[in-house]
């Protein structure tokens, strides 16, 4: 896809599968994100290589990239990299839009710092509650009786920036960690996009 100088840039950082990303991209096309929001995403960046989610960019046209954080010699080397490599679409005065999509490497507070504000998230469950990993079965062994996933603007802090949208899940009798995980992802492919139109729309409020 080709990159149009005008528009807002909106780079996907994933570690995995890539169905948030795919829903972000389906989104952003059949949507005309371009045209009634001045956005356009146009890079998938991986930490990676064998992420499934870099061919299903491919397929829709959505250039991509792998930074292995393993060549890295520390943390902050491969922060710097991937400051980089997200800047290469930056447009004049108006930096990428960076979205993480199932990234699973905690961002230095120099990265977030950089992209403060224009920095976004999605966790699979209600924050504040189940920070950090493996939120599905500790939701389960809670005895929670609602689940869901939320979006937020990422700060220093682990898990706990602004909440910009939320969804919510039965935990059904029987479930595992595995049954909860797929009917929250589910909904995440909804609250993502919709809390992406919504800061774009802001932005061109603003
Ligand atoms: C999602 O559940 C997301 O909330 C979590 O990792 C999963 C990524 O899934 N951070 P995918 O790669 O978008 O399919």
């Amino acid at each position: 896809m080709q990159t149009k100088p005008h528009l807002q840039s909106i780079v996907i950082l994933i570690s995995g599968g890539g169905s948030n990303m795919a829903a972000i991209v389906r989104a952003a096309q059949k949507e005309a994100w371009d045209t009634h929001y001045g956005a356009q995403v146009v890079a998938v960046i991986s930490n990676k290589p064998d992420a499934g989610g870099l061919r299903l960019a491919r397929e829709h046209g959505i250039s991509t990239a792998v930074l292995e954080h393993g060549a890295y010699g520390c943390r902050d080397d491969f922060d710097q990299a991937l400051a980089a490599a997200v800047a290469r679409y930056d447009q004049p005065n108006r930096p990428a839009l960076v979205v993480l999509a199932g990234f699973m490497r905690i961002l230095t507070p120099g990265f977030v710092a950089q992209h403060a504000g224009r920095l976004l998230n999605i966790h699979p469950s209600l924050l504040p509650a189940f920070t950090g990993l493996h939120t599905h079965q500790r939701a389960i062994d809670a005895g929670c009786k609602y689940a869901g996933a939320t979006v937020h603007q990422v700060s220093a802090e682990l898990d706990a920036g602004a909440i910009l949208e939320q969804s919510v899940v039965p935990v059904m009798p029987g479930d595992t960690g595995q049954t909860l995980a797929a009917r929250v992802l589910a909904t995440e492919h909804t609250i993502y996009p919709r809390a992406i139109r919504n800061w774009l729309a802001a932005q061109a409020r603003a």
